[in-house]
């Protein structure tokens, strides 16, 4: 019954947010043994390892499940390591869909006129092993007038293929926040202007919605998206993308839910071992400072729950940290004026 969670806060914020998640964690009561791992730039820069050998097979074999908070650091100019450790977890272990909902938990915390949370409840698919991020390429006559650089996007059939199913899928079986099913499930590409990529999208996706006919598939461009977002986001369901338009349009969309730190996200391989991160990165301005926001983080170890099978505890999270939003027990950056480290207080309180 007690699952094994890798925790692996990473650098700035990262190491103040992803303590009081686990605090929140704790207060929940979930049977969680928790083990903490010191990946990050602090160890590589100590003694030159990202991540040590077998690192990812570990994990893979000796835990449930991997909690994350962000890499990136000042100090590692060539980030390295965070392409080593971060991008290293969604590709080796094979996490093909990274999962990151997009849910406006008070009506205050978007920046847009007249909308309520009941319109904002929806969820981006991102395909996370492949695209532009298996940076394959190369750089021809370096530093010369000549120049040549190239940066392939890598769309295999497999790939598409997997992460299409698993939107629709997702829509089937996951409900909204009112309890309301999910069924639409909208494609978002850049078939117009990259045929040979978005044309593989374009053709799979008609072949996966036959399967799945109680469910509107839909498609837009990524640039109109983009603009739809803004205009009204009561539109959007299920979004399923590829890497770079996921990577992007989860940052616009974290946005409408009071900013960065309030978006989680899971990086899920169905039945392996699954990583959970806030979207956010680390932040290095505001690091240190007791000021980031753990909500993202606190949302996203719920969610690490919900998916062990643990939906009570997750629950109890979920409606605390809705709670402190509703009183203003939050950081500055969505209206409050309590410290990380109040916050976590205050949630796990809350959660006990
Ligand atoms: P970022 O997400 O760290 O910050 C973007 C903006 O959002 C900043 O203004 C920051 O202050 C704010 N912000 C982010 N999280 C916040 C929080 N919890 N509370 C309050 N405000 C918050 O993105 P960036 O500045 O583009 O990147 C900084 C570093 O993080 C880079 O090295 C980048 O590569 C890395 N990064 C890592 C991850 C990850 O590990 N998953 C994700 C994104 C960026
Ligand atoms: C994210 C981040 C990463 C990405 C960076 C740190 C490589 O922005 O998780 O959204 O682009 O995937
Ligand atoms: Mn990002």
């Amino acid at each position: 019954m007690t699952k094994k969670i890798a925790v692996l806060a990473g650098d700035g914020i990262g190491q103040e947010v992803i303590p009081q998640a686990v605090k929140v964690l704790e207060a929940s009561g979930a049977p969680l043994e928790l083990h903490n791992f010191d990946w990050g730039a602090s160890r590589y820069l100590a003694d030159g390892v990202t991540v040590p050998p077998d690192g990812f097979a570990m994990l893979g074999r000796e835990f449930d499940a991997i909690f994350v908070g962000a890499f990136g650091d000042p100090r590692v100019p060539t980030n390295i390591h965070a392409k080593e450790i971060l991008l290293g977890m969604r590709f080796q272990m094979d996490l093909y869909a990274n999962v990151r909902p997009v849910r406006l938990l008070d009506a205050a915390l978007c920046p847009l006129k007249g909308v309520e949370p009941k319109d904002v409840d929806f969820v981006v698919v991102r395909e996370n092993t492949e695209g532009v991020y298996g940076d394959v390429g190369g750089v021809f006559k370096k530093n010369t007038d000549d120049e040549v650089a190239i940066q392939e996007d890598i769309n295999t059939r497999k790939g598409v293929e997997r992460v299409i199913r698993y939107a629709f899928d997702y829509c089937e079986k996951n409900p909204k926040l009112d309890g309301s099913k999910h069924n639409r499930v909208l494609m978002c590409d850049k078939s117009n202007a990259m045929t040979h990529a978005g044309g593989l999208w374009q053709r799979v996706f008609k072949e996966v919605a036959r399967e799945f006919p109680q469910i509107k598939p839909e498609h837009m461009y990524v640039d109109a998206l983009c603009m739809q977002m803004v205009r009204d986001p009561r539109q959007f369901d299920v979004i399923v993308t590829n890497n770079m338009f996921g990577d992007i349009i989860t940052d616009l969309a974290a946005g409408l839910q009071g900013g960065l730190g309030m978006a989680a996200s899971g990086n899920i391989h169905p039945g392996k071992t699954s990583m959970f991160e806030p979207v956010h990165g680390s932040a290095p301005p505001i690091a240190g400072k007791n000021i980031a926001n753990p909500m993202g983080a606190i949302l996203t170890a719920a969610m690490m729950l919900a998916h062990l099978g643990m939906n009570r505890e997750a629950e109890k999270i979920e409606a605390a940290v809705l709670e402190a939003v509703r009183q203003k027990k939050t950081t500055q950056d969505i209206g409050g004026n309590l410290g990380t480290h109040e916050v976590g207080d205050w949630v796990a309180a809350r959660v006990k």
